[in-house]
């Protein structure tokens, strides 16, 4: 019975301070080093796209993409953002077509994409970025 008693305890504090974490999580801004980075790496991808450079373009389009996951996941665990997953979805996937187009040596295909990447970014900040 005492065990029981302790186990249940443990289980009630555990609950708890769980609760906590996913609260918290909830409070949480994004990493504004994560915004910057992504910041960064595009401006990056974007000339490396203009002059061709498709070693650089694909390592650029391959961290952004696993910027974006950061970003999605994020989002998941934050309630009542459902948008904000889906953009940072669908920056995943753009970053991804980049990956291939550049590989594919379509440079012009990569520029539009770049683009649509770069309007994805906007519209995120219109609605999720308060300053
Ligand atoms: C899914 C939503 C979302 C997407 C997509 C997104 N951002 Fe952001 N971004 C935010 C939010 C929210 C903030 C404000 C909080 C913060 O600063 O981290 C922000 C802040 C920033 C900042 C300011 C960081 C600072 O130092 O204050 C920069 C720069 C930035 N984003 C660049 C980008 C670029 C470039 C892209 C696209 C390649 C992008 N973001 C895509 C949500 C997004």
């Amino acid at each position: 019975m005492r065990r029981t008693l302790t186990t249940l305890a443990a289980a009630v504090a555990l609950g708890t301070f769980l609760i906590g974490v996913v609260h918290s999580a909830d409070e949480e801004e994004l990493s504004t080093d994560l915004m910057q980075s992504i910041e960064d790496t595009n401006k990056s991808l974007a000339s490396n796209i203009a002059t061709q450079n498709a070693m650089g373009a694909t390592s650029d389009a391959k961290e952004l993409n696993e910027m974006f996951s950061q970003v999605e996941t994020f989002y998941v665990h934050k309630s009542d953002a459902v948008d904000a997953v889906e953009l940072a979805r669908k920056s995943k996937n753009l970053s991804a077509e980049i990956i291939r187009q550049v590989d594919a040596k379509a440079f012009d295909k990569a520029t539009n994409t770049a683009t649509d990447l770069s309007r994805a970014c906007k519209t995120c900040h219109n609605f999720y970025k308060k300053s």
